[in-house]
């Protein structure tokens, strides 16, 4: 079975009599979205056991609902106010703060039962859901979000920056490597490996966002732009071009420590970061 019909077939299903939350609680996960972390799963499951890369469709399923619900939430009145992603009206905007709200609570529990109720083996389901829940969770993305929202209008300096994006967004990125892995069975260090390499393309990530943010327009970002003008990004830190040099930099880093993995892993993990790098 392919990724996105496996996607498909395991959203939530929820009847009642409610108007629109059923399609609401779909929507956001069916239209689009580039599956970035998804990719990053099959990876690094690939370049160690291809044969188990189906079993990851769980793992790669959860990490985006995950993440599809810290999109919901980020784009609120109360953190970004944004009226745009993934090409839509976001949910808020078509339906009502409440739907938004409640949906990304939804799509953030049901990605742990998508694990919890896989036929993984007990143990691959324990340390998937370890690593989901300890990096997308208090210390790791919802820390960066209440960070990035906190200090809005403050000017941080760069480390302090460094440290948001980290939390914000490169940690589940980082996960997103480590849980193919987990799913491979891989040894701890090779583990732990991915993970030092995913913190890094997952800053490299928000670096490029913060890019997309200050340069393309609604159309080609297919989301609201010009969101960080008041917020602490790599542009309004860095200007435009100061940006641009510590994502190259980023990207060198990247290369560098990709160049390290066995050889597997190095194609894999290279083809998935084709057109980001
Ligand atoms: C957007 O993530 C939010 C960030 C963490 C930068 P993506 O750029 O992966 O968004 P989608 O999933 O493709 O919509
Ligand atoms: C969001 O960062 C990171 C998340 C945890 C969702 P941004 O606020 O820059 O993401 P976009 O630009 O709205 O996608
Ligand atoms: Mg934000
Ligand atoms: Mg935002
Ligand atoms: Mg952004």
């Amino acid at each position: 079975m392919d990724f996105e019909n496996y996607l498909r077939a395991n959203l939530p299903i929820v009847e009642s009599f409610h108007p629109h939350y059923k399609k609401a609680l779909k929507e956001m996960m069916l239209c689009g979205g580039k599956r970035f972390r998804p990719a990053l799963v099959f990876a690094a499951c690939a370049g160690i056991a291809p044969e188990l890369v189906e079993s990851s469709f769980p793992a790669a399923l959860a990490v985006e609902m995950l993440h599809t619900y810290s999109l919901i939430h980020d784009d609120l009145p109360a953190m970004d106010d944004a009226d745009l992603r993934r090409g839509r009206a976001t949910l808020h905007k078509t339906y009502d703060e409440v739907t938004a709200i409640l949906v990304g609570d939804a799509l953030n529990t049901h990605s742990f039962y998508v694990i919890a109720s896989s036929s993984l083996p007990d143990q691959t389901k324990t340390a998937l859901i370890e690593t989901l829940s300890f990096n997308g969770g208090a210390g790791g993305m919802v820390l960066g979000q209440a960070l990035d929202c906190h200090f809005e209008g403050v000017k941080l300096p760069l480390d302090r920056l460094e440290f948001i994006h980290i939390h914000k967004t490169a940690m589940l990125i980082a996960a997103s490597l480590k849980m193919g892995a987990i799913v491979a069975r891989a040894a701890e260090a090779l583990r732990g490996e991915l993970y030092d390499l995913g913190l890094k393309i997952g800053l490299f990530f928000q670096i490029r966002d913060d890019i997309i943010d200050a340069t393309e327009d609604e159309k080609s970002a297919g989301k609201s732009v010009h969101q960080d003008d008041g917020k602490n990004s790599y542009v309004t830190l860095l200007g435009l071009e100061g940006a641009q040099e510590r994502l190259d930099r980023s990207a060198e880093e990247i290369r560098d420590k990709t160049r390290s993995l066995p050889c597997d892993l190095r194609a894999t993990v290279s083809n998935a970061l084709k057109g980001y790098l």
